[in-house]
């Protein structure tokens, strides 16, 4: 079975992790932020959401610059239409190199998806690698996207790096059957109950009718 996109595995690991802190690098209009907090709060109605991200400061050329190719919104907008979910939120506004990487955070769940620079990434990582599962996107099975080549962008030359038994990349979606999100956490079971039930459709159908139960 192909999922139409891979946002849909970002949605369904959190319903496997369940976290009770969620961390999201770049929130673009802040849809993901509020899918992952509408669905954590099944699990955890205290969720607390961490976001970091420049929202409206930058101009087109530097999004250009670091890859992102999505519409970004004000952080007073995101912060009001998340709030509406819980009062646990926090939004950190500026380059991570700014706001993350001189203090380092951790949390349940993070969804690693702001600037595309493969340097970049790895500072966001390091800055979050004792979190419990960190899920990144852009992982570029063909090697690149939209000109955007592995050796400067995308998150596949950390992935070369972690261990394999602690990794599980996705399989393909049916919107961009290239680009794959990759979980990861030091937590063998963890991620193996990731790779089980994400590999199989039925376990998949599981959860969502799980979900839509609550
Ligand atoms: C691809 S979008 C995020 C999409 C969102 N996570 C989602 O799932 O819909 C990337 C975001 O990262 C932000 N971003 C890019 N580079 C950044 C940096 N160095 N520091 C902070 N935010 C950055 C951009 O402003 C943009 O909102």
């Amino acid at each position: 079975m192909f999922l139409n996109s891979r946002y849909q595995y970002l949605l369904l690991g959190l319903c496997i992790v369940a976290p009770k802190s969620i961390i999201e690098v770049g929130l673009a209009r802040g849809i993901r932020a509020f899918q992952m907090i509408q669905l954590a709060k099944k699990y955890h109605p205290d969720i607390k959401y961490t976001g970091y991200d420049v929202f409206d400061t930058k101009d087109a050329n530097w999004h250009r610059l670091v890859g992102n190719g999505k519409k970004v919104e004000a952080k007073s907008i995101i912060e009001k239409n998340l709030k509406s979910l819980s009062n646990n939120i926090n939004l950190f506004e500026g380059m991570t190199s700014e706001t993350l990487w001189p203090y380092t955070n951790k949390a349940d769940y993070v969804w690693l998806d702001g600037d595309h620079r493969l340097e970049s990434i790895k500072k966001d990582f390091e800055a979050l690698k004792e979190s419990k599962v960190i899920v990144f996107d852009d992982y570029y099975s063909t090697g690149e996207h939209d000109g955007f080549h592995i050796e400067n962008y995308g998150c596949n030359k950390i992935v070369e790096t972690l261990n394999i038994n602690e990794i599980f990349i996705t399989p393909e979606t049916k919107d961009l059957p290239n680009i794959r999100v990759v979980f990861w956490s030091k937590d063998i079971f963890l991620i193996n109950k990731l790779k089980k039930c994400l590999s199989d459709s039925n376990e998949i159908k599981k959860i969502i009718k799980l979900i839509s139960q609550n």
